[in-house]
């Protein structure tokens, strides 16, 4: 690398990626990026090239010499990457709200990474991300693949299982929104705050919190008691908890948990935006038309503020923050998602966890934490459970094993719904799904 960083992001044209080159140009001193490729399908070409203005622009302005590459070709744009960071979205947003309506149908959960929609997203993924792992391993094997595509969790899980690539790195904006939202409750830097994070992709738990070093796990259970303070992103209704049961799960939910914890709550929130609002999708659409009517203008030089309207702002941090710490070898504490290594106890070795990691040279080392508390030890095993037979079915392309993830998702009430659910899906969803459509040749 000692001519400068090559980055590869594929899914370029994503509404995200300004965050991403703020984030480049903010480290440039000690990350020295020589190339950046924004790589995306020729559906995304349009706004592959409106954010690839913008990003030329920031560079620019920033008086930076980092050359931006915009491309529909993968494969030229992956010749000896040094990290590949994926961000894409298969279907688009319209496949994201079919995910979010058709299990409202059957009162059930619809979400993004969560219950069916969050087993679409990943049967629809897998492929293309195994794909891409294929790719790298001939043309850029020594890479890091830094990915962001949701389900995070089942894509990493999905990476680690099948395919070659060992130097995959999961990432999510969950922890760093937590530890913001705490830092913000206690009116402190965010750099004072350390929370021991634990547990899957959208199923993490913060165990202990310190400030300054000192544990203040009670008195942030005690603030989030609070409706105001229940810590939340912008893409999930912010309902309140219980007060007595945060305090005697003495941990810090994520916001998904919601989903888990609250699910009655939660399907009537979603049925009630589904009938007024829109679904979350549909919302996000509406975002990300006004988002790139303002990267059009040709004098926008800097990320917009709107962006921060998306539940996954501050990614760059995460993401810079990584490969920042891969590059220089910085040895600090990030939470992401890697193989457990025996991390957490009751979780397989060889499965993704998200955790608190040392960041080295040498990828993400997990720092142990013994097990979960026992009360939310068999959810997460439940889920990781489900992401594995989900990434299974991606793989294989085999009806029953998809019946399977989907009967034990905990939010599906029973194997008949299950199936009906998963009949209407697959229809749905076809045009993406060519492993559960192809037939044998004799
Ligand atoms: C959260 C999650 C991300 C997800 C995002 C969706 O921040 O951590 O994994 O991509 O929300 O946000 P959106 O604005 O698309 O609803």
């Amino acid at each position: 690398m000692t001519k400068g960083i090559k980055i590869v992001t594929i899914g370029g044209g994503s509404s995200y990626t300004p965050e991403l080159v703020e984030g480049f140009i903010k480290r440039y001193n000690e990350l020295p990026i020589r190339e950046l490729w924004l790589v995306d399908i020729p559906a995304g070409e349009e706004k592959l090239n409106i954010v690839g203005a913008l990003a030329k622009r920031m560079v620019e302005k920033a008086g930076l010499p980092i050359e931006v590459h915009l491309t529909l070709d993968r494969r030229a744009a992956l010749k000896d990457a040094d990290f590949v960071t994926t961000q894409f979205r298969v279907g688009l947003l319209d496949a994201r709200a079919k995910d979010e309506r058709i299990p409202l149908k059957y009162n059930v959960i619809g979400q993004e990474t969560n219950g069916p929609g969050g087993l679409f997203k990943g049967l629809r993924t897998i492929p293309v991300i195994l794909d891409i792992c294929k790719d790298m391993e001939e043309l850029c094997p020594n890479a890091w693949l830094v990915n962001f595509t949701n389900p995070a969790g089942m894509v990493t899980e999905a990476v680690l299982r099948y395919s070659n690539i060992k130097k995959v790195v999961g990432l999510c904006n969950v922890p760093v929104g937590i530890k913001m939202q705490i830092a913000e409750m206690f009116n402190v830097e965010a750099d004072r705050i350390e929370v021991d994070f634990a547990g899957l992709n959208h199923m993490v738990f913060g165990l202990n919190v310190y400030l300054d070093g000192v544990s203040i796990l009670d008195e942030v259970i005690e603030k989030m008691a609070n409706p105001d303070n229940s810590v939340s992103m912008k893409n999930i209704a912010a309902l309140g908890w219980e007060p007595e049961f945060l305090k005697a799960l003495n941990a810090v939910p994520c916001p998904y948990h919601r989903y888990y914890f609250k699910t009655k709550e939660m399907l009537e929130e979603e049925l009630e935006a589904a009938a007024t609002k829109g679904t979350r999708a549909e919302v996000v659409k509406q975002v990300e038309k006004e988002l790139f009517e303002l990267y059009k203008d040709p004098e926008l030089a800097i990320k917009p503020a709107q962006l921060e309207k998306r539940g996954g702002a501050y990614y760059s941090d995460a993401a810079c923050n990584l490969i920042n710490s891969i590059y220089n070898d910085k040895r600090d504490i990030q939470p992401v998602n890697t193989r457990n290594n025996g991390a957490i106890a009751s979780i397989p070795d060889d499965s993704a966890v998200e955790v608190n990691c040392i960041i080295t040279k040498e990828g993400p080392k997990p720092v142990s934490v013994g097990d979960l508390p026992v009360a939310v030890r068999g959810l997460v095993q439940q889920i990781k459970s489900f992401e594995r037979v989900s990434a299974e079915a991606a793989v294989t392309g085999d009806y029953n094993t998809a019946l399977l993830a989907m009967t034990i998702n905990p939010l599906v009430p029973s194997d008949k719904v299950a199936k009906e659910i998963l009949d209407e899906m697959l229809e749905a969803h076809k045009e993406y799904l060519p492993q559960f459509f192809q037939t044998v040749e004799a």
